[in-house]
């Protein structure tokens, strides 16, 4: 059956920007900035590519409000004059494709790992991620302050250079999610203890922003966690008083996500059951504010399904851009069987290049061919598009097959022939 994705296709407007259709790319950090987090040609390459096929919102990732609040060797930073020019050239390649240009800020917190940063680990408490072992250090009420500043600044910094949306995190387990969060935040003074104490390092940095610029306020949208998976973690119900704040802020979306870092196992099953729509479906009854509900999205037929159902406003991809950045393009023309899959989307535990990036060093490229690098996917001749779509068959056969010992062989053959 032919599928129009009329309801994908409607513009949504998001605090008064106009948003050309509901599909958005999700936010993804990709590792490729300088040293000193400013933006490069690659990072320009990327998001623009994705911005002209078809993609209503484009979400640059995480991008840290100060050194000490990045998690990478080449993170992207904002807030210096240093990160003006680049970060201006790269939301106006994304505005000039016709999509709308938007860009997550966020500070790592107690997740932090200092052999990647080079910088300090730092929390509300002590706090020991298992999978990293470093114990960050405890903040002072001057350097929460100063923290504060940096994400005032950074959201001003922004819109300065021309993105139109600002994302702010607020979930998987980052600074802010873990003042919010009983289970990270230990405090007795007045950032910890009451839940109205645990918020107030959120509610400072809009109220903050407010008084800065009226306006701003209407264009930040909230990544927001929906589910920990651990006691004394935050849900939607623990979250209520977050979400009436937000509300009564009139901010321009939520983004509905779920886990942490020390659940990370819990946060892939559950999104790969499809619930993650099923925490956006329960956010809607909660709020008027628009909702985009992203994991595991892998198709526009399942993202008409989630409007058709209306269990969000928006559909949010980061993968399936990944692995296909033209999926949406492919798939308003009727082309969708070229679209190329993500291995992880077609079974878990396939494919986990992009995800660890910043824990293994690697460099941000798919196994299918890369979008940022103009020369290599220019590069790819007729016979390279050969091979490559045998080897894609081959694996594809494997999963079916339940041959997952020859995945990663064929895989690592696959990026040294691209
Ligand atoms: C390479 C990569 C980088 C990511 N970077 C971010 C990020 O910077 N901020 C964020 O909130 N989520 C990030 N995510 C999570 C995605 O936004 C998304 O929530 C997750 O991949 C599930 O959606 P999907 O099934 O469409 O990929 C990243 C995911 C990937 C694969
Ligand atoms: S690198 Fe692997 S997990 Fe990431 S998008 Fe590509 S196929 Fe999917």
């Amino acid at each position: 059956m032919i599928n129009n994705y009329n309801l994908l296709k409607q513009s949504i407007n998001l605090g008064g920007v106009t948003i050309k259709n509901r599909i958005v790319s999700s936010p993804i950090s990709t590792n490729m900035a300088t040293e000193d987090g400013s933006v490069t040609e690659n990072l320009i390459n990327y998001f623009s590519n994705i911005a002209a096929n078809d993609i209503g919102m484009v979400t640059v990732g995480a991008t840290s409000v100060s050194e000490e609040g990045g998690d990478a060797s080449n993170g992207m930073h904002i807030g210096k004059n240093i990160h003006l020019n680049g970060l201006t050239k790269l939301a106006s390649s994304i505005n000039e494709q016709g999509s709308t240009a938007a860009i997550q800020i966020f500070h790592v917190g107690a997740q932090g790992n200092t052999f990647y940063s080079k910088k300090r680990v730092v929390g509300p408490s002590k706090y020991i991620v298992p999978d990293i072992g470093i114990e960050a250090e405890v903040l002072s009420i001057d350097e929460i302050i100063k923290i504060e500043n940096e994400f005032c600044e950074g959201v001003i910094q922004a819109f300065d250079s021309g993105f139109k949306i600002v994302e702010m995190h607020l979930g998987h387990g980052y600074l802010l999610h873990e003042f919010m969060s009983a289970h990270m935040n230990r405090r007795e003074d007045e950032y910890g203890g009451s839940k109205e104490n645990r918020l107030k390092i959120v509610k400072n940095i809009f109220n903050k922003i407010e008084k800065k610029s009226k306006h701003a306020i209407k264009n930040i949208g909230a990544r927001i966690s929906a589910d920990d998976f651990i006691e004394k973690g935050l849900d939607l119900i623990e979250n209520k008083e977050l979400i009436n704040f937000l509300d009564s802020k009139k901010i321009a979306y939520y983004s509905v996500t779920a886990g942490i870092y020390e659940t990370a196992k819990q946060k892939y099953l559950k999104m790969k059951e499809g619930s993650y729509w099923e925490y956006a479906n329960n956010l809607k009854k909660m709020t008027q504010t628009p909702i985009i509900a992203q994991g595991n999205i892998t198709s526009l037929e399942l993202g008409e399904m989630i409007l058709r159902k209306n269990m969000s406003d928006m559909i949010g991809m980061a993968q399936a851009l990944i692995a296909d950045p033209a999926l949406a393009s492919k798939s308003f023309k009727g082309e969708e069987e070229k679209i190329i899959p993500c291995l992880a989307h077609l079974k878990v535990g396939t494919c986990h290049r992009c995800r660890y990036l910043k824990q293994k060093d690697l460099s941000f490229e798919c196994i299918t061919p890369s979008s940022w690098d103009k020369n290599k996917s220019h590069n790819s001749s007729k016979n390279k598009k050969e091979s490559f779509l045998k080897m894609l068959e081959k694996l594809k056969d494997n999963i079916a097959n339940e041959k997952l010992e020859n995945i990663e062989k064929i895989q690592k053959n696959f990026i040294d022939n691209i």
